[in-house]
């Protein structure tokens, strides 16, 4: 067959800038996202396992503003990792219980990128709970090491031999995390004592860095890793330790200064953690995501964001100063829901809304508040346009 010389022309003048795209540039789009983690993340993983632990995440008011039905995610809408897909012009991310329970008969854009998180999910195996006798409060088992062994039995169906995995990986984005703020949640909220958690940081940032060399190991180039949160913003952790005692709060946002203290303790130990691993690894981009900071924004100036009823206040639940009340939890008998769930940043107590993850997640996508820029430098990309040829 003869090829027409201004289709060779254009494959050649395509060709290189392909390869260099797919080699030395940094910036760039990328083809597919994998993401592990636990309810930050989660687009349905935990509540096609169940959910025994939290069910009312399948109906609504979970899910009420973007999609206008439950979709598994802990939220209103849509979570950071939702926002970043749209910024890269891909398709929200499936879970992957729902591609494993379909079979090949469901491979719909499993290779634009798939979700392994699960809302619960530690970074530490649970036998490291069950050992201490606090298994029985995890909300699942689905570990990071879980997630990963997903991630192996998936990779067959996603790229075949080595050269075609490494080309594939190389233009995906891995974020590992957020995770390990549930290693710490589940022993806070039955009362351990701080130092013991501040004892066990190593061991879960290990774990976080751990998945992260496993998954460079299987071919990936570009990851990107978040810190915690400002726990001591979050609902529940003001609601189950509130003090009397005015000098725990800091003035500046109303939050609890110890456990954003130990936020910024665990954020700190992952991000030298991780630069280490990047030195060990100097062909990939390990990308450190400071979603403390990104959030702290929002807590110091709610309104500032169009957060009009405040950052610290949940939209749902059943009453109290913070609207977190363990007895009547979000979608649970005795909760009621906000009218406008975008004046608020908190949710439901743990989780924050739709607008406050939009409004982290921008702040990811345009650099500032992460140590490589995540998007190409001419910055954020309107869906319709990012297809690339
Ligand atoms: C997690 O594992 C433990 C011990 O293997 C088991 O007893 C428990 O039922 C499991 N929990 C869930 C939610 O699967
Ligand atoms: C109140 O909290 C501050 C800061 O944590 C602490 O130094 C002080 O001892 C506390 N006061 C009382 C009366 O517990
Ligand atoms: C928390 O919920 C329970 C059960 O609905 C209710 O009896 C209690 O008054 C609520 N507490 C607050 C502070 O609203």
């Amino acid at each position: 067959m003869k090829i027409p010389l201004s289709l060779l022309l254009i494959l050649w003048s395509f060709a290189p800038w392909g390869t260099l795209a797919s080699s030395a540039a940094p910036h760039r789009p990328y083809d597919s996202i994998f993401n592990f983690g636990d309810s930050l993340s989660d687009t349905g993983n935990f509540l096609r396992s169940g959910a025994l632990a939290f069910p009312v995440i399948g109906k609504l008011p979970y899910g009420e503003t973007f999609f206008r039905r439950a979709t598994g995610r802990c939220s209103d809408g849509r979570l950071i990792v939702d926002f970043i897909a749209e910024a890269f012009g891909l398709p929200h991310l499936r879970p992957y219980l729902e591609i494993a329970a379909h079979g090949s008969r469901s491979l719909r854009d499993v290779r634009r990128g798939v979700n392994f998180a699960v809302s619960g999910a530690t970074a530490l195996d649970s036998d490291f709970f069950y050992n201490r006798q606090i298994g029985k409060i995890l909300w699942t088992n689905d570990s990071l090491s879980v997630q990963l062994g997903w991630f192996k039995q998936l990779k067959p169906l996603l790229c075949s031999s080595k050269a075609e995995c490494d080309a594939y990986f190389k233009k995906s984005l891995f974020l590992v995390g957020e995770i390990g703020g549930n290693d710490y949640n589940y022993p806070f909220f039955i009362g351990a004592p701080m130092e013991d958690l501040r004892a066990a940081v190593p061991l879960i940032v290990g774990a976080i860095v751990g998945a992260a060399t496993t998954l460079i190991e299987e071919g990936a180039v570009e990851l990107m890793v978040p810190g915690n949160l400002p726990i001591g913003c979050s609902a529940v952790y003001l609601t189950l330790f509130q003090t009397p005692n005015s000098s725990e709060y800091d003035p500046r946002d109303g939050c609890l200064k110890k456990y954003n203290t130990f936020a910024k303790y665990h954020n700190e130990y992952l991000k030298k953690a991780l630069q280490l691993l990047q030195q060990k690894y100097p062909h990939t981009r390990i990308t450190y995501a400071d979603y403390y900071g990104a959030a702290m924004r929002i807590f110091r100036a709610p309104r500032h964001y169009g957060f009009s009823k405040g950052a610290l206040r949940a939209c749902c639940g059943g009453g109290g100063p913070y609207n977190f009340n363990n007895s009547a939890r979000c979608g649970h008998i005795g909760s009621t829901v906000c009218k406008d769930p975008s004046a608020f940043a908190n949710w439901d107590g743990i989780h924050l809304t739709d607008a406050a993850y939009g409004h982290i997640a921008r702040r990811l996508i345009t650099g500032r508040y992460t140590s490589t820029p995540l998007l190409p430098s001419h910055g954020v990309h309107n869906p319709d346009t990012t297809r690339k040829g």
